[in-house]
């Protein structure tokens, strides 16, 4: 779910309704997460989702957008110890369900992250998500793994790794290295192979069949949800951004898609895609 901003309106908007509308999440354990930097607020938020049922909401502290962090809102809080701190005391003295936090380890510099580290221990974090890249590394330098084996040293509460799994092996390897880290969270390495977490617990790789279908059912509720060709496209374009790694030899037709505009054009590039070759792991340049 993309995250939701508690401001001091205390109003849920349409758009943050349909993101977080319990009934298009049935059957899985979905978790809220909103951007706050004021206790009051976010606790009017959390209660609105723990009445819509959740039992859950995540508290994001690694937004590294400047829209989001010029509010001093997402990662820029992990830069001010004492506002991050009474946020803190506040939520969890009024939570009105388990409050899990995503967090980066610092905003400049790791160095910041053993006293945030002490500051999360002091409190009742449902799951501590640590993605180890800093404010200023956005998501393009290489992900800071070391900065992680601080917290799984020192951090006592149940804690989730995520950063840079994007492969079997990869995955496989984090839990050698840390097998006291019971839960990771993947993000764009399951968008390039949507069969990545089932293959992780020994499961077959996508088929082709599977794959299309899982990109009709997108591409046409897109269209059903946005009534709007070229935001469907565009939205589409973002996708084929990771997928098109599983494919072989699909650089003609990607390019053909990030020109498209329209669905013509769009489709005609993915039906070329999905004659192509399947990759055992997508190719990540
Ligand atoms: C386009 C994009 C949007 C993201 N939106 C969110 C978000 O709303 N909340 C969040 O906690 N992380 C968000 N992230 C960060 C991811 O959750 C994750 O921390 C990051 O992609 C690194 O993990 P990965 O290498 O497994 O993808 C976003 C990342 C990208 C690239």
């Amino acid at each position: 779910m993309p995250f939701i901003t508690a401001t001091h309106d205390h109003v849920l908007t349409p758009k943050d309704l349909r993101n977080v509308a319990p009934e298009e999440n049935p059957g899985f354990a979905a978790v809220p997460q909103v951007l706050a930097w004021d206790g009051g607020d976010f606790l009017w938020m959390a209660r609105a989702l723990a009445d819509m049922g959740y039992r859950e909401v995540n508290l994001n502290l690694g937004c590294p957008s400047g829209t989001v962090t010029a509010k001093g809102k997402g990662a820029a809080l992990l830069g001010d110890p004492e506002a991050l701190e009474r946020l803190l005391e506040e939520i969890y003295a009024g939570a009105p369900c388990d409050i899990s936090i995503k967090t980066r380890v610092g905003l400049r510099d790791p160095e910041e992250f053993p006293r945030l580290l002490e500051l999360f221990a002091r409190f009742p974090v449902s799951l501590l998500i640590v993605h180890p890249r800093v404010r200023e590394d956005f998501y393009r330098r290489p992900v800071r793994r070391e900065a992680f084996a601080l917290a799984a040293e020192r951090y006592p509460g149940a804690l989730c790794y995520n950063g840079g799994l994007v492969s079997v092996a990869g995955v496989r390897s984090f839990q050698a290295e840390y097998p006291r880290v019971e839960q990771v969270m993947i993000g764009q390495g399951l968008l390039a192979d949507p069969a990545l977490v089932s293959r992780c617990k020994g499961g077959p790789a996508a088929k082709r069949e599977t794959l299309r279908a899982y990109h009709d059912e997108l591409y046409h509720t897109y269209l059903e949800v946005f009534r709007n060709e070229r935001g469907t496209v565009y939205h589409m374009k973002e996708m084929w951004s990771y997928l098109g790694r599983l494919f072989e030899g699909a650089d003609k037709p990607l390019k053909q898609i990030r020109k498209a505009a329209a669905r013509g054009p769009y489709e005609a590039a993915v039906e070329r895609i999905f004659q192509l070759p399947l990759r055992e792991e997508p190719l990540w340049t």
